[in-house]
């Protein structure tokens, strides 16, 4: 008779605690190495399964009998607030979508994100990122980042292409924050989802009457010409989704990204004396820091293997990205920052079919930053010790509160 061995298990519940701003929580290495497939319990009071290598998440994100239905009771909520309300008029967005459904609705947005149109809005991003600058340099010192550079760029950015008012941010960037925190209570979530939500709801109606020459504007004119009328919950619940992912996750990369190269002189040199080789630096970041690792959690909707391990119909996965991106099996000397590794097989966007649509959009946006911000403010540096920044360890998107930084 074959032996099965019992699944090792972790006994501190997810999240797990960081011990260093600047790599995941320690058990990620040795959970590699004792058994890449491990049973965690989750805040929440769920157990879910923690798939810790980069193959092992890669064929998990790729195969379709795991869900992305955050309102399966599998799906592993890493709030201690446990699973949201389901609100009656809740309408799935893509991130929340299963094939066939989830294909159909990416192909109708995905000709909004694709190289072409990004490089089409190089220059006003540049333009953008010029002026806050400016203003930096015109500004008293020490500057705070965070609210001088990193959230407005990437906030201005996906309100003009969604055709949001950029006068209305510290309305969406207070719900957005509320949103993505594990310590607020569930009655302060909902209260932002339906603020949020009916935001967009009379934005999406003014767009019906009046379409506008934007994403949104666009897409009621296409829905229109293909199928009669315009699926209005679905525009709102995109337009929730690109908002929030829009400007959150790029603003984070922004405020990380900024830190490390300043905490590791020799890396910044090459891209200071090689411009050519910051995209390279932005994916190597992008590794580095993974910030969104449990948006790539799912729910098995059959019975699969994942790594040897059987993992059950019903049962919640995480593909803990940011344990992939650090495995020494896919990267050598995986804990370093090294601009120059090549990086580009990381899955800080996910892998497969969710793959994130906004990767080129964020790209271009951190590349431009950094290129501009080292080069018109060379004497850049931190204006308290790295101990002091307020990391983001209560969020579901890891980042900075602020960042305080003179020159
Ligand atoms: C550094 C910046 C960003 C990071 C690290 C990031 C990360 C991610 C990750 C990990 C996913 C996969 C979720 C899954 O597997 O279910 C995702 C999906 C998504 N992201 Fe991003 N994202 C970033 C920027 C953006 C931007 C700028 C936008 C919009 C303009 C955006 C829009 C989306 C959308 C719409 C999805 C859902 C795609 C789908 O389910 O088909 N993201 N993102």
């Amino acid at each position: 008779m074959t032996e099965v061995a019992e699944p090792a298990t972790v006994d501190d519940v997810f999240p797990l605690d960081r011990s260093c701003p600047f790599a995941p929580p320690p058990a990620y290495e040795k959970m590699r190495e004792t058994g890449p497939v491990q049973r965690v319990k989750l805040q929440s009071g769920q157990e879910a399964w923690a798939v810790t290598r980069l193959e092992d998440v890669r064929q998990m994100l790729t195969d379709p009998r795991f869900s992305s239905d955050r309102f399966n009771p599998g799906f592993p909520i890493l709030t201690k607030q446990g699973r949201p309300v389901r609100r009656d008029n809740f309408t799935p967005s893509l991130i929340n979508m299963d094939p066939p459904e989830h294909g159909a609705a990416r192909r109708e947005v995905v000709g909004e994100f694709t190289v072409k149109r990004m490089k089409a809005l190089q220059p006003r991003i540049q333009q953008i990122v010029d002026e806050h600058i400016d203003a930096i340099l015109a500004g008293p010192k020490p500057a705070d980042l965070v609210s001088a550079l990193s959230l407005p760029v990437p906030s201005l950015v996906i309100c003009e292409q969604l055709g949001v008012p950029y006068a209305d941010h510290e309305f969406f960037q207070s719900r957005s924050s509320t949103l993505l925190n594990r310590e607020v209570t569930q009655e302060a979530r909902m209260q932002a989802v339906e603020e949020m939500q009916d935001y967009l709801d009379k934005l999406v109606s003014a767009k019906e009457a009046d379409p506008t020459d934007d994403l949104l504007g666009r897409q009621i004119l296409k829905q229109r010409e293909e199928h009669g009328d315009v699926d209005h919950d679905s525009l709102v619940s995109l337009a929730f989704l690109l908002l929030l992912a829009g400007h959150e996750t790029t603003a984070n990369m922004i405020s990380l990204g900024t830190v490390a190269l300043l905490e590791n002189p020799d890396q910044l040199a090459i891209i200071k004396n090689d411009p050519g080789k910051t995209l390279d630096a932005v994916e190597e970041l992008l590794r580095y820091f993974t910030i969104a690792e449990f948006a790539t959690s799912r729910v098995a909707t059959e019975d699969v293997e994942i790594g040897g391990q059987l993992i059950r119909a019903g049962e919640g996965v995480l593909g803990l990205s940011y344990s992939g991106n650090r495995d020494e099996a896919a990267f050598e000397n995986a804990d370093e920052l090294d601009l120059e590794r090549g990086a580009r097989h990381h899955v800080a966007f996910g892998f497969g079919p969710h793959q994130c649509l906004g990767q080129n959009l964020a790209r271009m946006e951190l590349q431009i930053v950094f290129d501009t911000l080292f080069r018109r403010v060379p004497s850049l540096e931190l204006a308290t010790s790295v101990d002091d920044l307020p990391f983001k360890d209560d969020a579901n998107i890891y980042g900075l509160y602020r960042l305080p930084v003179t020159w």
